[in-house]
């Protein structure tokens, strides 16, 4: 599964929920479910459902081979806003993740972030979800490369949608924590700022750090102004008609 750069597209979905009717979200939305199904498949077995409702509303981030016009993700991942979440009445995945995975220390730091980002006017968001295609997982090469793009793709949206923190969780065994504290992600600390021990998921039984991103690093947003023409070309599918519709009916 080779693929040049110039083959590659960035695929934004902001909200499926909102562009439902728009087919070309239908389309990936689709693709984008398979892609995380084989992903996840590929590295827990059978059983795993790494998809639930916020997928719906999340912000979703691909990267598509360009195969004559036609969009093939081998990269996915996505981003739950703290406001999108409260939106539509879901508890914030960074919350329900530790509660559902029987980490209550863990829970009550990341409430305590949460209520920190909310009390100075700070968008947080839950970023998960994040898998390569296993055939180009293959490709040493080119799964670096999209390594690459998506360090670039995680900077250029938290800095142009203005998501100012994120918390997240990475999984130790593909050495995800390491890919990103490059971002500017750092473990989450108790109060003392000791280390919290590493969670075993709910849905995986992985063990995964978790992480929360404060501010970028300047180094990873340097470097992304190299996928930035990627960024600024992507597809973006989105609909500030209803977003709007919605924001009025619920205010
Ligand atoms: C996370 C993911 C996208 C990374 O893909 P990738 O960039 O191609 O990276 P690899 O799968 O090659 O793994 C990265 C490292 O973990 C190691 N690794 C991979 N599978 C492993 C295994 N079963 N046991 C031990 N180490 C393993 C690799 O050797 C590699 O280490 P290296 O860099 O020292 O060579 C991919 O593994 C994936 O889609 N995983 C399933 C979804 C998932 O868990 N997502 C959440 C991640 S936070």
């Amino acid at each position: 599964m080779t693929s040049g750069i110039s083959n590659l597209r960035i695929v934004t979905i902001d909200c499926p929920y909102d562009s439902w009717n728009d087919p070309r979200t239908q389309e990936l939305f689709a693709k984008m479910v398979g892609l995380r199904l084989e992903g996840f498949k590929a590295a827990y077995g059978y059983g795993i459902l790494p998809l639930d409702a916020s997928d719906f509303v999340a912000n979703q981030q691909l990267i598509c081979v360009d195969k004559g016009g036609h969009l093939f993700p081998v990269l996915g991942q996505k981003s739950v806003t703290l406001s999108r979440a409260a939106k539509h009445r879901l508890t914030f995945p960074g919350i329900s993740f530790c509660q559902m995975s029987a980490a209550p220390i863990h829970e009550r730091i990341v409430r305590r972030i949460v209520a920190d980002a909310e009390k100075s006017g700070r968008e947080i968001s839950y970023e998960g979800g994040w898998t390569i295609d296993p055939n180009a997982r293959k490709d040493k090469e080119f799964s670096t490369l999209l390594r690459r793009i998506y360090a670039g793709m995680f900077c250029l949206y938290h800095r142009d949608y203005q998501v100012h923190e994120a918390v997240g969780c990475a999984v130790v065994r593909f050495k995800a924590h390491e890919h990103f504290h490059g971002f500017g992600y750092k473990p989450v600390a108790d109060d003392e700022g000791k280390e919290l021990p590493n969670i075993v998921t709910y849905f995986s039984g992985e063990p995964v750090q978790l992480i929360h991103m404060a501010e970028l690093s300047e180094k990873a947003l340097r470097e992304a102004n190299e996928f930035y023409f990627m960024w600024k070309n992507r597809l973006k599918l989105d609909s500030p008609e209803a977003v709007q519709e919605v924001l009025k009916k619920i205010a």
